[in-house]
């Protein structure tokens, strides 16, 4: 049995990336908990050291989660690309560097792909549900798509621009918030958290 969120409860988002909390409280905002940013407690941003998704969603919620004191969910998440062996995966955010810019990261992706025909493409999210006692959930989701360039769209954040997910014709970029919820690897592991830690 997994541990479970009572309703109401306050629940830290240990993440100080903007693009990601907007979509998480949209996730959990019919769910009525109380929630609160790691960045309004004034909780530092941990150092991503472990060496997949997994490990740096549990590191940053175990380190909100202690420092809080209050049950803390953090999203460890990336872009994947089929011909770069995953890359960037893990590293997603280093690749655009220390002032966050993502255009040089994708024309990156884009210059690595060169003429590759392979162009399938995923994005992966851990969430990490940890409480201050050091118990922790893990729940992963993906989805499947391939990449476009030139990138597309001004919604979203990241690399959305350069992905369709399969079965569109629109990137993540295009569409609006809602219509990337209903496939996002973010809302496809949210659905398993919710499915087990909310009563
Ligand atoms: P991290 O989880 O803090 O290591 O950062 C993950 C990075 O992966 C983000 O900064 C984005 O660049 C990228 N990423 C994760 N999820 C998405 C998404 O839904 N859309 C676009 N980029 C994403």
């Amino acid at each position: 049995m997994t541990r479970q969120l009572s309703p109401g409860s306050r629940l830290v988002l240990a993440s100080h990336n903007p693009g990601k909390l907007k979509e998480i409280i949209g996730l959990l905002a019919p769910h009525q908990m109380d929630v609160v940013s790691a960045g309004a407690l004034g909780l530092p941003e941990p150092d991503e050291t472990e060496p997949d998704f997994a490990g740096n969603a549990r590191l940053k919620a175990v380190a909100a989660a202690t420092a809080s004191g209050l049950p803390s969910l953090a999203d460890d998440s990336g872009f994947c690309v089929s011909a770069l062996n995953g890359a960037p995966g893990v590293v997603s955010a280093r690749w655009a560097g220390p002032s966050k810019d993502f255009g040089a990261a994708m024309r990156r992706v884009h210059d690595e792909l060169g003429a590759a025909t392979d162009r399938r493409a995923w994005f992966i999210s851990v969430l990490a549900l940890a409480w201050p006692d050091g118990h922790v959930e893990l729940f992963e989701g993906r989805i499947d798509g391939c990449v476009v360039w030139p990138p597309r769209g001004l919604h979203g954040f990241g690399y959305d621009p350069m992905f369709a997910p399969e079965d569109a014709t629109e990137t993540y970029g295009e569409m609006d918030a809602g219509t990337k919820q209903a496939t996002s690897h973010r809302a496809r592991a949210f659905a398993k958290l919710l499915d087990a830690c909310f009563a």
